[in-house]
């Protein structure tokens, strides 16, 4: 039972909660403000604690941000000490760190300090620091920058812990055909919303999960918008499963101006890849690989920390043969099991006794072999509150990426179950608009979508 007399700060503690695997049966908290002094009281199964912190506040917006951080630092500190655990992301939840430290920043304080504060573990604060250093150059907030991405929400057949919105394409390939028609309306009517273009990202789903001639539609659909909004964007397709490779998909993709796509071995071990429900193996990753080969494209390969079973030593020849691919960016995930995915267990508290050391050894692999982190966001129900990070050789930081993460741009986001958002800088303002998750009611309703989001971003 839990009870505060803060309703804002209810979801925000119970967060912090979460994190833990231990809980409280039952959690009392209250709030009060006095003389620029904030009181926290907390009744943790019987036990009392009591917390004044005093800050100067100069705004509002201020108020809140520090009423909500004393509350959850002072909650994360009482279970931290009661049940002997320390989290990576110490009492941070809910904001991303990248983010949180350009706010710092910009304010002219050095975000180690409430990093520290906030009990952000060492290696992570520099995993921060170095964040923000790759982004140097491309890290820029200036409304009407613009992101462009395409949903194409169709698998091969769906893994067994993937929540994403997408189906096997042997139970959607019926409405292909009015899903592709959809999205040619939408992309005839998009240029209009696109200020400056700085990257295209067709993602899913598993583009490659349509046969050449639905991904040459979707190719064409794209390409005024690239080549009158800047033919030199940045042009990601998240091709994705490698058993979905062939050259003609490739050559496609070379001959529309594509610059970057995805080999998404997720492990390189057969047999995680048979548990995971992926039907592929490592064998058609080196072919997706060799394949590509010619056509030069900057590769992203994503693999997945704390799939069913897997040691820290699987997992690190994963890296390894990563690493040996030779690909420019590889995106290190860890396991979050939400609702919608075959994995998800009862527990909704994750724990992996390995998941540490294997996110310590892809570190240790990747700045050994030249790369560096250049992206990162943590998920809900990650696996021991970790956190996915994209890794890059030098030169090669995707700026799609970037974008999305830090929120610096607005995102132009056609078909079904895609969230369009607009950033106002000036007035630290994010807005979202999103189409309609499920592919029959989006195609029914897309004339009124494309017009209502016309209307969002004029
Ligand atoms: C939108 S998915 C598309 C990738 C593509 N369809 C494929 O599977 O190759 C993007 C990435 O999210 C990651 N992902 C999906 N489900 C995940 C989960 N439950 N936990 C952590 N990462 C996950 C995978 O690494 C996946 O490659
Ligand atoms: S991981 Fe990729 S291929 Fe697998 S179900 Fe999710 S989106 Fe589809």
């Amino acid at each position: 039972m839990f009870t505060t007399n803060c309703s804002f700060l209810e979801n925000e503690l119970l967060d912090v909660v979460r994190l833990f695997k231990r809980r409280p049966q039952v959690l009392e908290h209250s709030f009060r403000f006095e003389e620029g002094v904030f009181y926290n009281a907390f009744c943790v199964d019987g036990q009392a604690f009591s917390f004044e912190d005093r800050e100067q506040v100069c705004s509002e917006l201020q108020f809140k941000r520090l009423e909500r951080r004393f509350a959850k630092l002072r909650l994360y500190e009482i279970l931290s000490n009661l049940y002997g655990e320390t989290m990576p992301w110490g009492a941070l939840t809910g904001i991303r760190p990248t983010k949180l430290a350009y706010m710092e920043k910009e304010n002219g304080r050095d975000f180690t300090k409430l990093f520290n504060r906030m009990q952000v573990r060492e290696d992570n604060i520099k995993l921060v620091a170095d964040i923000l250093k790759t982004q140097e150059g491309i890290y820029e907030k200036k409304d009407g920058n613009t992101d462009l991405f395409v949903s194409i929400p169709f698998c091969p057949t769906k893994c067994a812990y993937c929540s994403f919105i997408t189906a096997p394409i042997d139970k959607t390939r019926h409405f292909l055909p009015a899903y592709l028609d959809a999205l040619d309306k939408e992309l005839a009517s998009a240029k209009e919303s696109v200020g400056n273009l700085r990257s295209i990202y067709i993602g899913g789903g598993t583009p490659f999960a349509l046969d050449a001639s639905d991904l040459e539609r979707v190719l064409k659909g794209l390409d005024g918008i690239f080549k009158t909004c800047n033919p030199n964007a940045e042009y990601t397709v998240e091709a994705g499963r490698p058993d979905v490779f062939s050259d003609e998909k490739l050559a496609l993709l070379k001959e529309y101006g594509v610059t970057r796509i995805c080999i998404n071995p997720q492990s390189f071990s057969d047999q995680t890849l048979q548990k995971i429900g992926r039907k592929h193996t490592e064998a058609d990753i080196y072919r997706a690989f060799d394949m590509a080969e010619k056509y030069d494209f900057d590769i992203n390969v994503d693999l997945i920390a704390g799939l069913t079973d897997e040691t820290p030593e699987v997992f690190t020849q994963s890296v390894e043969k990563a690493v040996a691919t030779g690909a420019e960016n590889i995106t290190v995930h860890c396991l979050s099991l939400k609702s919608g995915a075959k994995l998800k267990e009862e527990n909704d508290y994750l724990e992996n006794d390995f998941i540490s050391a294997m996110v310590a050894s892809s570190r240790d692999i990747l700045s050994k072999n030249g790369y560096a982190p250049y992206y990162m966001y943590r998920q809900k129900y990650q696996v021991g509150n970790n956190e996915n990070v994209g890794w890059t050789k030098a030169g090669k930081a995707c700026v799609y990426n970037i974008d999305i993460m830090e929120e610096t741009a607005d995102n132009l986001a056609l078909g079904a179950n895609a969230v369009s958002k607009r950033v106002f800088t000036e007035k630290g303002l994010i807005t979202r608009f999103a189409s309609q998750k499920d592919l029959k009611t989006y195609i029914e309703n897309v004339d009124t979508l494309i017009e209502k989001r016309r209307e969002f971003f004029k």
